[in-house]
């Protein structure tokens, strides 16, 4: 069934710290859409506010799931997750000092991924293989290639339809964005899932990506309806390509 996100007019920052403005976005069913913008631009506020950490003051945020409408502005963080959209934070924001397969079982506490934590743990162990190794081993003591995909791995296990990824390639070494966006592109394919990912590196992410948008200053300064779109763009080119 199919699963999209609409992000309409949104604004929001932090206290008197505007950040977005009336920015509209849409990852439709079995999309990649990347979200491209430099330091600061507010690539994270957007995802915060999908994800229910950052109330937008004006907007709204549609999430279709199997036929189903949500209205995501105001709803809490486990309640977004439980209606199916996985969430891979900025930074990761794993627990630390518990191992690999406790940080995984944390990702099932919807009700619904609960009757399903053997099979998707099974599921992240063939995806992963390296977390089935290190299973026992401290999720801290990890490389950070590995925590990232510990943190994809702790959003599969709540059967997401939409994943919402913040800056996949944050800290790792080229092999290994590489490894991790591949892996993306693999996960998307094979659960058919929609996906909005932030991020900075934009060689990399218009491997996997559909389309995407630019955000500069808080607004979407331009809309691509493809990746070749985008790398043609006067601000990508500017932006990203040093022309
Ligand atoms: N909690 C906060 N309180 C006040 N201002 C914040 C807060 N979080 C972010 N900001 C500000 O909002 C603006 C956008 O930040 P945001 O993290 O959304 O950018 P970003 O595009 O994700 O950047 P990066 O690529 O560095 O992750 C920045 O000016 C930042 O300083
Ligand atoms: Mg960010």
């Amino acid at each position: 069934m199919a699963s999209s996100l609409s992000i309409e007019n949104v604004s929001a920052g932090y206290g008197a710290v505007h950040v977005l403005s009336d920015v509209t976005l849409r990852a439709g069913d079995g999309e990649t859409v990347v979200l491209l913008g430099t330091n600061g631009n507010g690539k994270s506020t957007l995802i915060k506010c999908v994800t229910g950490q950052v109330r937008p003051t004006t907007g709204r945020i549609v999430a279709e799931i199997d036929g189903q409408s949500h209205d995501l502005v105001g709803m809490a963080t486990e309640d977004i997750v439980g209606l199916g959209i996985g969430i891979v934070p900025e930074g990761r924001r794993l627990f630390p000092k518990l191992t690999v397969e406790e940080n995984l079982l944390l990702g099932a506490y919807r009700t619904g991924a609960r009757a399903k934590i053997g099979p998707n743990l099974e599921f992240c162990f063939e995806t992963f293989p390296r977390l089935r190794e290190r299973r026992r081993q401290m999720a801290g003591s990890m490389s950070g290639g590995e925590q990232q995909m510990l943190a994809l791995g702790r959003a599969l296990m709540a059967s997401p339809r939409i994943l919402i990824i913040d800056e996949p390639s944050v800290g790792l070494a080229p092999i290994l964005v590489t490894r991790v966006i591949d892996k993306i592109a693999e996960l998307k394919a094979g659960l058919g899932l929609t996906v909005l990912m932030a991020e900075q590196n934009f060689q990399q992410a218009i491997r996997i990506a559909d389309r995407g948008y630019v955000l500069v200053h808080g607004k979407i300064e331009f809309s691509a309806t493809s990746v070749e779109d985008l790398s043609r763009s006067d601000v990508v080119r500017r932006l990203y390509l040093g022309i």
